[in-house]
């Protein structure tokens, strides 16, 4: 989605630091970029596509050296991907970029067009920067407009502003969209995510929702939205630009799958290392008589698997409900109730949705997510962190990974803690988890296998998934994987529902992923997939060897080491993760950054 960087500081390169930080924020997704540079006057450039688009244009233009300047990567909500539409916009004596929608802005434009105000495009954010020149023109005062401008937009918005009248000062304003103030002596840098202002310093500010920030070269004052000077901490990341590097690897996808078992084992650290990190780093769940269990996308994939180890180890029961359903369906909570939120990002509005409308209704909420300080875990009751570290690659594979393994030890610490669970069984959990690690390093050496099967689906059109209990879960997850990055239309089904229409679609040669990882449903799956067979479809099969021992399958399949049956379950994503993979490379598909696509939906 839409990405923000500003400069204040030092007199510098500022066209370069503000490029460096779109390309920084490639990866979250967009269709044009563009920036705004104040030399002598606000030099503004826009361009479609990449950054490397704009780039180019930028590096003619010659820019002197400059103390302050705004760029956006925009992700089109209203109006066409064209220049016009692209950021920043001036209007008046004000500059400005914006991530969000503004959902009122129909009815301020026509307000802004009958005092005189002219729009050239479609966008929402024209109308902000109207409305906001407006304002200081009434109020002759910039913080007063700012505040004012806040009780009058309704939507989300992370804003960055520069105002004419005052050269030495960068506005920010934010409400339900990230953005994050990296503070240094010199200068600071203001962004939609962390990445971009760590080449610059470790020290950053979060604004809360209605609090807007005056930026000047060396200095940063908070305000508060009655436009009251407040105090705020300064907060300290410990990570390096090092850390969001490409390295050797060919694509961020390919690297951060093969850190699964080193980011498995951060997370194992944590909650998995023993019965005192289980018990001392997952809060006492015993109370929660119901789960809910909301997310978007692999995210909600992963809440599927985590209410089959919730139900099987701590006889919970759990409804899974993808987020922007769970918003506008009616809910019967009762006070024992959890909702747990799940997110990468922690900033996706969809999620971050739920848990206002969980919070509203005065249930307890809980946060899986990978990003630190992120609004989702910031505003929940309890948040267990998935220590994925940064995931740059759209499709999310580490830190979907961690979200089920974190779910595992929920499961288990609630399991023990009700008594469900022996304490023996739960240590013995624990031993075998320790060997997950080593596990998946073997399974990524056998690339050879994944290779094969790309070769063979690299030209289909049409694939389906089937599964069932959990299986089902894992098949939606590799159906997911397989179609957002090489662009294969793929269907997931519970293997029993084939026969009840979709078997039709079946014909000679089709290919069929079926998984298997539950002994209690294997008998039932292998007579779906045969099934299958029998109408020509072409199965390739994931299970374990313990299933494979027992059913000897006479299929195409690929088989998971040995491990229990349960954490079979976190093995088995690693090798639908890799076909996914090795099939859009194939394809010649851009698979970190595929088509439409953006790696934190911050609209809803
Ligand atoms: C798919 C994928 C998405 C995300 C979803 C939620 O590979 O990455 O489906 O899982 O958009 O994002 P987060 O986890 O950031 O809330």
């Amino acid at each position: 989605m839409c990405g923000i960087v500003g400069y204040i500081g030092k007199k510098t390169n500022v066209d370069q630091v503000l490029i460096d930080g779109l390309k920084t924020l490639e990866y979250r997704g967009y269709d044009s970029a563009g920036i705004a540079i104040l030399e002598d006057e606000v030099k503004i450039i826009k361009e479609v596509g990449k950054v490397a688009n704009l780039e180019a244009i930028v590096k003619k233009e010659n820019f002197h050296e400059a103390s302050k300047g705004i760029a956006h990567t925009r992700w089109a909500t209203h109006g066409h991907v064209d220049k016009v539409n692209a950021h920043p916009f001036k209007v008046g004596e004000v500059t400005l970029v914006h991530n969000g929608i503004i959902e009122n802005f129909e009815t301020l434009k026509k307000d802004l067009m009958s005092s005189g105000y002219e729009f050239k495009s479609s966008t929402d954010t024209e109308v902000v920067a109207a409305l906001i020149d407006s304002l200081i023109k009434k109020h002759n005062d910039i913080s007063k407009a700012i505040c004012e401008a806040e009780d009058i937009l309704i939507g989300s918005y992370a804003l960055l502003i520069m105002v004419d009248r005052d050269i030495d000062s960068l506005y920010v304003v934010r409400k339900d969209s990230p953005l994050i103030i990296g503070v240094a002596d010199d200068k600071n840098v203001v962004a939609s995510d962390i990445n971009v202002i760590l080449k610059y310093t470790n020290k950053y500010i979060l604004l809360d929702n209605y609090e807007n920030a005056k930026l000047t070269k060396d200095k940063w004052t908070i305000f508060d939205k009655n436009g009251k000077e407040m105090n705020k901490k300064v907060l300290t990341i410990d990570m390096k630009s090092e850390d969001i590097s490409k390295g050797v690897y060919e694509d961020y996808m390919l690297k951060e799958i093969e850190e699964e078992p080193i980011v498995l084992q951060d997370n194992i650290d944590v909650y998995l290392k023993d019965e005192e990190t289980l018990l001392k780093n997952i809060p006492d769940l015993t109370k929660f008589k119901k789960i809910f269990i909301v997310a978007c996308g692999s995210a909600m994939h992963a809440g599927l698997v985590g209410k089959h180890f919730l139900e099987e180890y701590a006889d919970t029961e759990v409804v899974v409900e993808v987020a922007s359903e769970f918003r506008y369906k009616k809910n019967f909570f009762s006070k024992n109730d959890l909702v747990i939120l799940i997110s990468q990002s922690g900033e996706t509005a969809d999620t971050i949705a739920a848990l206002r409308l969980a919070k509203a209704q005065g249930v307890k909420t809980m946060a899986i997510v990978n990003a630190i300080n992120s609004t989702i875990a910031r505003d929940s009751d309890y948040v267990l962190y998935t220590y994925a570290k940064t995931e740059i690659a759209v499709a999310t594979t580490k830190a979907y990974l961690l979200q089920v393994v974190t779910l595992l030890a929920i499961a288990l610490n609630k399991g023990l803690t009700s008594k469900k669970l022996e304490r023996s069984f739960v240590l013995e959990k624990l031993k075998e988890i320790k060997e997950i690690p080593a596990k998946i390093n073997s399974l990524l050496s056998r690339m050879d296998e994944y290779n094969k099967v790309a070769e063979e689906i690299k030209d289909e059109e049409d694939i389906f998934f089937i599964g069932r209990k959990v299986d089902y879960s894992l098949a939606m997850e590799g159906s997911l994987k397989l179609k957002e990055i090489s662009y294969i239309h793929s269907d997931t089904y519970q293997a029993g529902e084939l026969k009840h229409g979709t078997i039709s679609l079946i014909e000679n040669g089709t290919k069929v992923f079926a998984i298997i990882t539950d002994s209690s449903i294997a008998s039932k799956t292998l007579s779906n997939m045969e099934e299958v067979k029998a109408r020509g479809g072409k199965i390739i099969l994931i299970t374990t060897s313990e299933l494979d021992d027992e059913y000897d399958f006479n299929y195409e399949k690929i088989v998971l080491p040995k491990t229990s049956e349960m954490l079979s379950v976190i093995l088995a994503v690693i090798p639908l993760q890799l076909i996914a993979y090795r099939t859009a490379k194939m394809r010649g598909c851009n698979v970190d950054q595929p088509r439409n696509l953006a790696k934190s939906v911050t609209v809803e």
